[in-house]
């Protein structure tokens, strides 16, 4: 028998080797191979929003197991793909009446933007195909969708990538460390308004699509913008004729306390991409979400298009666990849980602000809230990127049992250190008391052993 020296996966993440294994979840908790409990602080990557180890969704994935696994589209819909699409019609804003099942977040914004591609294209406007983002947001990791990333990290990586396709970007609505310099209502929403300047540069017949996050996830730890600001960027996706995609990979499907993100403003889109809340992990499935009148030009077309021809979308058991997770959700009100049990946590980190200079910003709705780690909370001034304090963090949290994950970029360049917290949506409020003093002692850990000098006065 071969003796297991190293592992054969092929994982670039340096860490990969050093990685636990993990043995099974319950609830808000995992378990290693070691028998270590740790407290998952992040949903699994800002995924799992029923918990752990529901028995119901694996009743649900035997089920179909039994009844279908597999046939392909072009001949065969099912139900679990019909229920499916009618629970998350009823879930999303009015007016948005179709959805197509992909396998993930970066497929979904793949095909977002190819329904925004041919949407001009059968409209005559064939010269429309740039779509543009936001510096500090994250789209996936296809080709197009690293394109279309904003992320530092994910920017600093793949290089090649952003200088082949040049997607125009613009700035993120980060009033913290607002990119001009100004400070909201006095700004006048500068940041909106600088995606009306950009399609002028950029020519507005060629401008297909603006995609944004509606609350920042990852890569900006739950950037929220400020009020208006989305009812601007409708007005200017309009007034361009240029489609806005509210890409709710993170935000959707109850995170935020609402079904999607984007219902915290007064703005419809023309397509919401959404995944992880979805199907709360137990099994892979991204919907793309799109509103009558971009539906309306699909259906005036003569020929058969090519649209979303990844072979597991819409795959009868993904749909069946999906299905199964947004009644599991509906059934025990998760949806206004995640709003109400966010709000404490919210309060509880605020209040650990107030005891942890470190902590320069608490932020979020619902369950995804994001801090953001300075070296002076009235300067806002961030560490340098050299003393990797996220990835510090990160560690330091693991070895006292809790589960997070932050990114960087959100200062200057690629300083400014921030986490986001995104709990499934059972957890409690002891559970969430834990997770405070967990995270309090991470961060006196993570200041000593780096030596910070965290100052609270100018
Ligand atoms: C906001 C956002 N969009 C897109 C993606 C990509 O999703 P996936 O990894 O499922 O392709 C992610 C993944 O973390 C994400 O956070």
């Amino acid at each position: 028998m071969m003796k297991k020296v190293e592992s054969h996966v092929f994982n670039t993440a340096r860490w990969h080797n050093t990685c636990k294994v993990a043995e099974y979840g319950e609830g808000a908790y995992v378990y290693d191979s070691e028998g270590k409990c740790y407290l998952d602080a992040i949903g699994g990557t800002h995924v799992i929003s029923i918990g752990h180890g529901v028995p119901e969704i694996a009743e649900a994935i035997a089920e179909q197991t039994r009844k279908l696994c597999f046939l392909h589209k072009a001949q065969f819909t099912c139900e679990p793909q019909e229920k499916l699409a009618d629970t998350v019609v009823e879930m999303a804003p009015e007016e948005m009446d179709r959805v197509g099942f992909v396998t993930s977040g970066s497929t979904a914004n793949e095909m977002a933007y190819q329904v925004a591609l041919l949407y001009h294209q059968l409209r005559g406007k064939v010269r429309k195909s740039k779509i543009i983002s936001r510096w500090h947001g994250y789209h996936g990791h296809t080709v197009a969708t690293i394109g279309m990333s904003g992320s530092m990290f994910v920017k600093g990586s793949n290089l090649p990538i952003c200088e082949a396709l040049k997607f125009p970007r613009i700035q993120p609505p980060h009033c913290y460390q607002c990119p001009y310099g100004l400070t909201y209502p006095s700004c006048e929403l500068a940041c909106a308004k600088e995606l009306a300047r950009t399609i002028e540069q950029e020519k507005p017949d060629t401008v297909a699509a603006f995609i944004a996050e509606p609350i920042i996830g990852g890569a900006g730890s739950a950037i929220v913008p400020p009020p208006g600001y989305y009812e601007t960027i409708r007005k200017i996706c309009d007034f361009y004729d240029v489609l806005f995609i509210s890409e709710e990979v993170l935000t959707g499907f109850g995170r935020t306390g609402k079904n999607f993100g984007i219902q915290h403003w007064k703005a419809i889109p023309d397509i919401i991409t959404a995944t992880k809340g979805l199907s709360s992990g137990y099994a892979p499935i991204g919907a793309v979400i799109v509103r009558q009148k971009v539906r309306e030009i699909f259906d005036r077309a003569t020929e058969n298009i090519a649209l979303s021809l990844f072979t597991y979308a819409g795959h009868p058991i993904s749909c069946a666990v999906a299905l199964a997770v947004l009644k599991y959700i509906s059934k025990h009100n998760l949806i206004e849980r995640c709003g109400t049990m966010g709000k404490y946590l919210k309060t509880q980190l605020q209040k650990l602000r107030e005891r942890e200079p470190l902590i320069g910003n608490v932020r979020g709705e619902g369950l995804l809230v994001g801090l953001e780690f300075v070296q002076n909370q009235d300067t806002h001034k961030p560490f340098p990127r050299s003393l990797h304090i996220t990835e510090t963090i990160m560690k330091t949290g693991l070895e006292n049992g809790l589960i997070l994950r932050g990114r960087f970029g959100t200062g200057t360049g690629l300083d400014g250190d921030h986490i986001l917290i995104s709990p499934p949506f059972i957890i409690t409020e002891s559970e969430c008391d834990e997770l405070v003093s967990k995270l309090e002692l991470t961060l006196k850990q993570v200041k000593q052993s780096l030596n910070l000098v965290v100052c609270t006065q100018l």
